[in-house]
């Protein structure tokens, strides 16, 4: 059979699950709230019950929502008592908010690579980047699977580092049997649109420390203290709370959360196993301490040089197949340009011009983001084991068609 892109009948014609998923859940919560006439979370109930229900699915006492998962970082770090110029390690790797949050603390993002294999921040690269400025460590689990969290704990253990999981990618993830989100001293998740649990924006910051949480719950609210007046402010910080309407999403999103994690698992791990078994091709490396992926991605790395075609090539190619799919992320962060230009706006003020992240090396992240990374999105894994064997039966017919697909190379370009 001819690849679809050259003209042949494609392996895939039925779409795959969509994403939102939503129903009567959400429309009852939604309707009662807008009846209760209780939008705001100063007044209604949605907002603190999904902050209870989301931190205890994630083996946390506290939960404090917020606008979206940007903002949860860079509260987690002032509640963290990160001061100017401090420095703040994260993996390049990754979405820009878990460098740029740093930024918007006052505080320095040093960048340590990330581990080839696993995609997710190596510990022995994060030794190396410490100083005596370093005060937080901010690994990310990344497509939803663990960081390496017991190197990074005790390293962070060892040095008295802060450590916060940027859990965007992880809800219902668990490393070791502990859910992500558990392991730092506060965590960050993030409920945009694409994310595995969503009410459009919103994020959420989970601890076990009761002095930071009244510390983040502070922050979210203009700097409030539970029993002050309600005109008085203790710290700087603005109005981040989350609204009831989204509080009311999250609450009926979250009755799925537990079902749709053990499909896309289950789906991840199959899909990896039948891809390792193609030349060149190297799903993202799941250690054993990875109890559950949450697979807000699905991960894997193409080699040219053993598979045999280009990515750009293999990428139209199984989209023609009928499996969507993308290179992911262009730049490694340094060679971002609010990086290579120190485009920091009135923050890092006195260190700044010292900064120069062309200094920056991180070979791993690099070659992901140039030539090698494949994502497919989260929404593909929640159907049926039938859709999971028509994405590995796409690359496998893509794979035994290099030959034609490099032949046909330069029409591709
Ligand atoms: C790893 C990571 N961290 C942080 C964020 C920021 O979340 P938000 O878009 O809710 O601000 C995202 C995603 O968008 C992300 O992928």
């Amino acid at each position: 059979m001819m690849l679809a892109l050259l003209g042949g009948a494609p392996v895939r014609t039925k779409p795959f699950s969509t994403w939102p998923v939503f129903g009567e859940a959400e429309e009852v919560r939604l309707l009662r709230t807008l009846r209760s006439g209780k939008w705001g979370r100063l007044h209604g109930e949605e907002v603190s019950e999904f902050e209870q229900r989301f931190a205890s699915m994630h083996g946390c006492t506290h939960g404090i929502a917020v606008v979206n998962g940007t903002v949860s970082l860079r509260i987690a770090l002032l509640a963290a008592g990160i001061q100017a110029e401090d420095e703040v390690i994260v993996p390049p790797y990754t979405f820009i908010s878990t460098a740029s949050a740093v930024i918007e603390a006052n505080a320095i993002p040093v960048f340590a690579d990330i581990d080839l294999q696993t995609f997710n921040l190596d510990p022995a690269a994060a030794e190396r980047a410490i100083t005596p400025r370093t005060r937080a460590i901010l690994p990310v689990h990344f497509a939803g699977q663990p960081a390496d969290m017991a190197a990074i704990m005790a390293l962070a253990q060892a040095r008295s580092l802060v450590v916060i999981e940027d859990a965007a990618h992880a809800h219902g993830a668990s490393y070791r049997g502990r859910p992500a989100g558990s392991i730092g001293d506060m965590a960050s998740f993030s409920f945009q649109s694409s994310k595995n649990l969503t009410a459009g924006e919103g994020g959420i910051i989970t601890t076990n420390d009761a002095a930071l949480a009244a510390a983040c719950r502070s922050i979210q609210n203009c700097g409030r203290v539970p029993d002050g007046l309600w005109y008085e402010h203790h710290v700087i910080s603005g109005n981040y709370r989350l609204g009831e309407f989204q509080g009311a999403v999250l609450n009926g999103q979250l009755d799925r959360l537990e079902e749709q994690t053990r499909t896309r698992d289950a789906n991840g791990r199959y899909l990896a196993a039948r891809i390792a078994t193609l030349p060149g091709l190297y799903p993202q490396a799941r250690p054993v301490d990875c109890t559950r992926h949450s697979y807000h991605l699905f991960m894997l790395r193409l080699d040219e040089s053993v598979f045999g075609a280009p990515r750009a090539a293999v990428l139209r190619a199984l989209a023609a197949e009928g499996v969507p799919c993308s290179a992911g992320y262009g730049f490694s962060l340094p060679h971002q340009p609010l990086f290579r230009n120190r485009a920091f706006g009135p923050y890092l003020a006195g260190a700044s011009a010292k900064l120069d992240y062309r200094d920056a090396r991180c070979p791993a992240s690099d070659l992901l983001c140039r030539e090698q990374c494949i994502w497919l999105e989260q929404h593909l894994l929640l159907g049926s084991r039938a859709d999971a064997e028509d994405i590995a039966r796409a690359f496998e017919k893509v794979y035994e068609h290099r030959g034609a697909l490099n032949q046909a190379g330069v029409s591709l370009q």
